[in-house]
């Protein structure tokens, strides 16, 4: 059995008052309950860290490292202040393929004396460092090995400008402690400073206050006043320029790639308008967006500050900006309010889904939004015939003891916990339910939270003992039944019913270039492209091709869509499309589908084997560990 630790209280004061210091507007008001005084201190360890927080616990890092391109290697020193709770012998952080070199003690840097323990699957070594009961600040001098699958280093080819090197971290899920020895659990958050050097013609930014410009030295600092989850760490380096959007919003990217973006991203402002409307202050000061070479593993991912995002959104007609709604939402749930354990993952991501949602209702109405529930709902109708509809997955509390948490992390979490909220909305209608989020965000600021504490403050806020709405609501069978409650609301679309109808059309023997598609967004065409039955002619398929140019598509979620049908079908006329995108898009949501469609049938087995030998360098570590799999 997992022993009970009590880490949320400590860990959420230490959040608040580190925040007090600091120069942004957070302050502790008197509605903003600790998770002790709500009564509910007690909360599960996390299974994915060797940390043990109630006994010795880092509060703030002192990064002091330098990039070295040549040799692929990260080194330097990562110093913490900590807090030695227990008045202990040691002190605790999880490591992964990390070369520890030295450890010292104090701010004189006293050596100490440090071990590795044994080696476990997925989570790395645990580095026990011996202190002092009275010891408040340790130094590890360390470097990263090839096995930093956080790391993703690019030649200059695999970039935009094809000049120069690149480099960008990815820490979720428990990767962060593959570049930096952390304590790797999202139940204890640290804030931090970092002293990166980089070659000089590389800029660096982190996941806090970012340099606008190059500077001549390529020596840059950071400061993270905010405390953060150890996930939330990330670096990139690279020829990389900035251009504002508004006052507080604005973009990095290659010099070949920041006009498009700033282009395809002008509404980032109105985002975050929309979302303080929505769900109070934004509390991280700036918020700026870093577009990465296609090779980036995920759609995007909410740095604090500094969203990363895939290249792969610049469809050149702002039609796949809900990502960019997605990841800032995620500044209120996960970076603000943080799942505690990945077991509570749907914490993060089904409140961002939520949010996302609303965020792109209030700017593009509600048709639009609409159509962003139904393909959610059709992806997890995947997921649930996938994971199969009795699966322990497919609940949104997860069990991942024992595993990788990346191999638990399902759309499951995403759209069954989007689900849910909309449920709880339609119970309790919109306004009660947006004063309940508003609440929770302020409640837990900064904090970590997980399950329990999130539907102990459901009953106590919203439900309030009313039977009735406690029985429509059905906490059991949203979060700890597997599939989907019988009764649950499947979402419509007014948009995609006219999209059935010329769907049908066609269908009936109406050519495709006499279709209704006018004024089509990519959603459209998306629902329309998954419409298409499995088998399908050569013929039908060079008519719809002709008619709407899918393999030409400059749109990646149309292509990835489109090439599912291609591949069952053998349509040739795809294949020097299909190849260029699985050579140059490295974004792990679109491979796994059209890798898995292609190794459906011996010759398309072989097909993906070949084109993933010459693909997989363009790869990050997070994508190849799931293809390998896939494809040995
Ligand atoms: N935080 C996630 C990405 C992530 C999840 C990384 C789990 C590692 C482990 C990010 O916010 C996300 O959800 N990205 C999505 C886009 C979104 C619009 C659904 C993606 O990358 O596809
Ligand atoms: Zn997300």
């Amino acid at each position: 059995m997992t022993p009970y630790r009590k880490f949320l209280l400590g860990l959420g004061l230490a959040g608040s008052l580190q925040l007090g210091a600091c120069s942004t507007q957070t302050t502790t008001t008197d509605e903003t309950m600790t998770a002790e005084q709500l009564g509910m201190a007690q909360a599960p360890s996390d299974v994915h860290s060797f940390a043990k927080p109630a006994e010795a616990v880092a509060r703030h890092l002192d990064l002091d490292i330098a990039v070295n391109f040549d040799q692929k290697v990260i080194a330097g020193k990562a110093s913490y202040q900590i807090e030695n709770k227990a008045k202990g012998n040691e002190i605790i952080f999880d490591t992964r393929g990390l070369e520890i070199e030295q450890v010292y003690l104090g701010k004189e840097q006293t050596p100490t004396t440090f071990k590795l323990g044994d080696e476990k699957e997925f989570l790395g070594r645990p580095l026990i460092i011996a202190i002092q009961p009275e010891t408040d600040y340790v130094t590890i001098q360390y470097r990263t090995t090839a096995n930093a699958d956080a790391l993703q280093w690019l030649n200059p080819q695999q970039t935009a400008g094809k000049k120069h090197p690149f480099l960008f971290t990815q820490s979720q899920a428990i990767l962060a402690r593959t570049w930096i020895p952390i304590q790797d659990s999202p139940g204890i958050r640290i804030t931090y400073s970092a002293k990166v050097q980089v070659p000089k013609e590389l800029m660096a930014v982190m996941s806090a206050e970012n340099p606008q410009q190059k500077n001549s030295s390529g020596s840059y600092t950071f400061e993270m006043r905010q405390a953060i989850p150890s996930y939330l760490m990330a670096l990139s380096v690279g020829d990389m320029v900035f251009k504002p959007i508004g006052q507080q919003t604005g973009i990095y990217a290659e010099p070949a790639t920041i006009d498009a973006a700033v282009y395809e991203f002008a509404e980032m402002d109105k985002m975050l308008v929309a979302a303080e409307k929505l769900y109070g202050k934004y509390r991280w000061d700036r918020y700026d967006l870093l577009v990465l070479p296609p090779s980036f593993p995920f759609g995007g991912m909410e740095n604090p500050r500094l969203t990363f995002v895939t290249p792969t959104v610049l469809a050149k007609d702002r039609s796949l900006t809900s990502l960019i709604a997605h990841e800032l939402a995620h500044s209120w749930s996960g970076n603000l309010v943080t799942n505690g354990t990945w077991d509570d993952f749907w914490l993060n991501e089904g409140f961002t889904v939520y949010f996302e949602r609303r965020i792109m209702e209030e700017i593009y109405g509600k048709d639009y939004a609409d159509m962003l529930n139904v393909l959610g709902y059709q992806d997890l109708q995947h997921t649930l015939e996938d994971l199969g509809q009795t699966s322990d997955d497919t609940r949104l509390k997860l069990d991942l003891e024992g595993r990788d948490p990346d191999e638990g992390l399902t759309d499951i979490a995403y759209e069954k916990g989007n689900f849910f909220l909309q449920n709880i909305e339609r119970v309790v209608g919109r306004e009660r339910f947006d004063q309940f989020l508003n609440k929770y965000f302020q409640t837990f600021a900064f904090q970590s939270t997980n399950t329990d504490l999130f539907l102990d403050f459901l009953r106590k806020e919203l439900i309030q003992g009313d039977e009735k709405i406690a029985e429509q609501i059905n906490i059991e069978g949203w979060v700890y039944t597997p599939g989907l409650p019988e009764d649950h609301a499947k979402p419509t679309s007014k948009r995609f019913a006219q999209v059935e109808e010329s769907f049908k059309a066609w269908q009936s023997g109406k050519p495709a270039n006499q279709l209704q598609t006018k004024d089509w967004s990519s959603h459209e065409w998306l629902h329309f492209i998954r419409m298409l039955p499995e088998q399908m002619s050569q013929q039908q398929l060079a008519e719809l091709d002709k008619a709407f140019g899918f393999t030409n598509s400059g749109n990646s979620e149309v292509l990835a869509a489109w090439f599912i049908h291609t591949i069952r079908n053998n349509y040739a006329a795809a294949d020097q499309a299909l190849d260029n995108f699985l050579t140059n898009v490295g974004r792990r949501k679109f491979l796994v589908p059209i890798y898995k469609a292609l190794a459906a049938t011996p010759a398309g087995k072989k097909k993906a084997q070949e084109i993933y030998v010459r693909a997989k360098p363009n790869y990050h570590a997070v994508s190849t560990n799931t293809l390998d799999a896939m494809l040995k």
